[in-house]
């Protein structure tokens, strides 16, 4: 059951009880109107108290029931909030820990609130791409006044109930328990005669009404840019305003059915979804045992070793940080702390915490200091060798249990589970640069890797606020692997007819955060050139466009040697097109004997994005990615995907894979089209008239 009636002392109590947030689904909506009517029909009850069990009051509506029949089922939440709104008995709603969306909208139709301290209020439905679709840009600014009401719908970031505790919303702040306190407050009000007063009767107070809406809109039009969703509820909550509050729900109404309808609200959802389902390995239950982490070891202070060691410490967790030499040991706590200093500067952190996060890191060159560490991440060289030393040392000295990962990014984490005797314990942590700012980790799975060192990383990636998702084991395992063919796409082009700064325009103006070539001068063009080389030997038949090649024989490696594919002034990282660049690439595609032709910037961006989808639909066919949406999550986490296009499986569903495959053959029969045999899952999911997500 979804709900729960009971009555206590002449109050009916309709307990919400659909785990995990109380999601207002079909049933749970049954079920509460259901409730309703049973009050009104009992004698012997004179008000009903609404409230949620478990984890939350109630998360709002049930986002998987979208675009599905169930989500018009009647009674919709519009009835539900029309028949509490209407209930001749007062309807008293009860607040605990969150109330968002559906939820809080099913609150403001209640004739009271009363809250508990620490409850999340939020309408966050922009952040889905939609507004809040059951009154909630109606009756919010009528609850808590028009400035708040306007920066929670257009933000959807919540705000503590404590806070609100002085507006119109809440009539009583709960010192005690929830429901124990809201009986009583409902057998006042039950006591008193009606009508009982309606947060639509309010009236909307401001001096300047008209003037703060179009302040707000000024403000937002220029962020909102790819999402329609921001102005719509702009558009909603000034209807509310100009025409009152019936006009202003038709509004609302008619803006949320548009929105629920867009590709962009349709990526967000996929995203939302999309990293909690990240989480879920098929094949590890969510029962299974972690290890408990009380203590990390990082081994390297460089790049990265530094960057992984602040996201420990950030979540409170003491960080032992080894070195080989004192000199490097000193480097990189001067860089964590320089770090920690801009945050200051910004205002971000205090430097009471900053100096509290520095007296977390223990430094040290000694193996020994490692043995009480719960989890230790290597972070040296990129070299087996180094690798190999430090796992067999690691073997001898970690405690048993201890979980030890590679930070690698193109080494086999078999191989290197195998340094050691406990190829259970072993697992890849992928962070990107810089780790402690980029939100994604690929956990690499190793043949060996246990099911509870899986979950225990999985479970500590959320402590410490990373989106994981799980890879198998395979040359640059799924972002990688995927990018390769994307930049090879690139370089094709550039050989074919376009210019560096034409591809990376075409593809920034898609969405992405970054084009191919100011992406690959940030990163250092060297480092794809030493993977070149490797693929030259490994697979000598795949073809490459040398350009690169010839670019890095000249040393432009990029930002840090002031030239790469762009020019850079010193101290500027501003991307200057380079006339010596686009010269070399018009001689060598004259020495390959190929005509420049125009490329359009509809060519770029398929050939680029198809190239990932591709790959991708390989990836997922070899296992190394367990399903469309962590491909997707690992897009838009690492590689600056646009989030509105919902990564590139979810655009390529979007595009429909019988328009992708065509597309593939097109390309096929093109110069370099060796590329674009298009991968089984393809064409099996194209003849099926089905998509990677569906
Ligand atoms: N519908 C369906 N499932 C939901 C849900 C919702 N509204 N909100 C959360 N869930 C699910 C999650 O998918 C997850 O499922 P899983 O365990 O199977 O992975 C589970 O609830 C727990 O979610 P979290 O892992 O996010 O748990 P937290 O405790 O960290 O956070 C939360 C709880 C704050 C409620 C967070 O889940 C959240 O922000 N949810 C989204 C709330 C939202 O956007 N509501 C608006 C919905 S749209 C709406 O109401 C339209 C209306 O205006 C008409
Ligand atoms: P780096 O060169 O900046 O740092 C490596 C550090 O390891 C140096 O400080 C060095 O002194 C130390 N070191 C070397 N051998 C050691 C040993 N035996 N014991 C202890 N410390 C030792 O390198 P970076 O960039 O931090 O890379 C480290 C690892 O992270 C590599 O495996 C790399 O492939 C991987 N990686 C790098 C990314 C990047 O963008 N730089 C992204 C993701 C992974």
């Amino acid at each position: 059951m979804a709900v729960d009636y009971t009555t206590r002392d002449g109050i009916a109590v309709i307990t919400l009880n659909n785990p995990p947030v109380n999601g207002l689904g079909f049933s749970t909506r049954l079920g509460i109107v259901e409730g309703l009517e049973k009050a009104q029909a009992d004698a012997s009850v004179s008000a009903i108290v609404i409230i949620g069990a478990g984890k939350a009051f109630s998360g709002g509506a049930d986002i998987t029931e979208f675009n599905t029949p169930k989500a018009t089922q009647e009674p919709t939440l519009h009835t539900v909030i029309k028949v509490v709104e209407g209930s001749a008995k007062p309807v008293v709603a009860a607040i605990h820990s969150v109330a968002m969306g559906g939820g809080l909208e099913l609150a403001l139709g209640a004739h009271y609130r009363v809250a508990s301290a620490g409850a999340q209020i939020a309408l966050p439905e922009v952040k889905l791409g939609i507004l809040p679709g059951a009154g909630g840009t109606q009756r919010l600014p009528r609850a808590v006044g028009l400035e708040t009401a306007l920066n929670m719908i257009v933000s959807g970031a919540p705000v503590m109930s404590e806070k609100l505790a002085g507006t119109g919303l809440f009539d009583h702040m709960a010192q005690g328990d929830l429901l124990d306190e809201a009986v009583k407050f409902a057998q006042k009000v039950g006591a008193q005669s009606g009508p009982h007063p309606k947060v639509r009767d309010r009236k909307i107070e401001h001096p300047n009404a008209e003037g703060f809406i179009q302040f707000a809109r000024n403000g937002v039009t220029p962020l909102a840019k790819n999402f329609p969703a921001p102005l719509k509820c702009i558009d909603a909550v000034e209807a509310g305003v100009k025409l009152g509050f019936d006009k202003g729900v038709a509004v609302e109404r008619e803006c949320f059915v548009a929105l629920v309808q867009t590709p962009e609200s349709r990526a967000l959802r996929h995203a939302f979804f999309g990293e909690r389902a990240a989480s879920k390995i098929p094949d590890v239950p969510s029962s299974t045992p972690v290890r408990k982490i009380e203590r990390v070891g990082v081994i390297g202070a460089g790049t990265m070793g530094g960057g992984i060691a602040m996201n420990f410490v950030n979540a409170g967790l003491p960080v032992t940080l080894l070195e080989t030499k004192q000199e490097a040991l000193e480097r990189g706590l001067a860089t964590i702390r320089k770090n920690y200093e801009s945050a200051v500067k910004k205002g971000r952190l205090t430097a009471e915490k900053l100096e509290e996060r520095m007296a977390l890191i223990t430094p040290t060159l000694a193996y020994e200091d490692l043995k009480e560490a719960d989890l230790i991440i290597e972070a040296v060289f990129e070299e087996l060798g180094v690798k190999e030393q430090v796992f067999s040392k690691l073997d001898q000295v970690a405690k048993k249990g201890a979980i030890l990962a590679s930070n690698t990014s193109t080494l086999d984490v078999n191989k290197i589970a195998a340094f050691t005797k406990r190829p259970e314990d072993v697992v890849g942590m992928h962070f990107f640069s810089p780790a402690n700012v980029m939100k994604l980790l690929e956990v690499v799975r190793g043949a060996k890797t246990s099911k509870d060192v899986l979950a225990t990383v999985m479970q500590l990636a959320k402590k410490i606020k990373k989106t994981a998702v799980v890879s198998g084991v395979c040359d640059g395992f799924i972002g990688n692997r995927m990018i390769e063919q994307y930049l090879r796409q690139a370089l094709f082009m550039l050989e074919e007819g376009a210019l560096p700064a034409q591809v990376d325009r075409a593809v920034e103006k898609f969405g992405f955060a970054m084009g191919p070539f100011r992406m690959s001068d940030l990163a250092g063009n060297d480092i794809g050139w030493a993977i070149r080389k490797r693929r030259y030997q490994e697979k000598p038949d795949l073809k490459y466009s040398k350009i690169a090649d010839r670019l890095c024989e000249t040393g432009r490696f990029g930002q840090k040697t002031g030239a790469g594919w762009y020019d850079y002034k010193a101290g500027d990282r501003t991307a200057h097109p380079s006339k010596i660049v686009d010269e070399m690439i018009v001689a060598y595609s004259k020495e390959q004997g190929v005509t420049r032709r125009k490329i359009s910037d509809d060519e770029i961006v398929e050939r680029l994005v198809l190239a990932l989808v591709n790959e991708g639909a390989l990836i997922l066919e070899e296992g190394i990615a367990s399903k469309a949406s962590d491909i997707d999550m690992v897009y838009l986490t690492g590689y600056g995907f646009p989030l509105y296009r919902g990564g590139p499986m979810l655009y390529a569903d979007t595009v429909g894979l019988y328009n992708v495959e065509r597309a593939m053959r097109k390309y096929a029969a093109q110069t370099n089209g060796e590329a674009w045999k298009p991968a089984a899952r393809v064409t099996e999911l194209a003849a099926e008239g089905r998509g990677f997500n569906s």
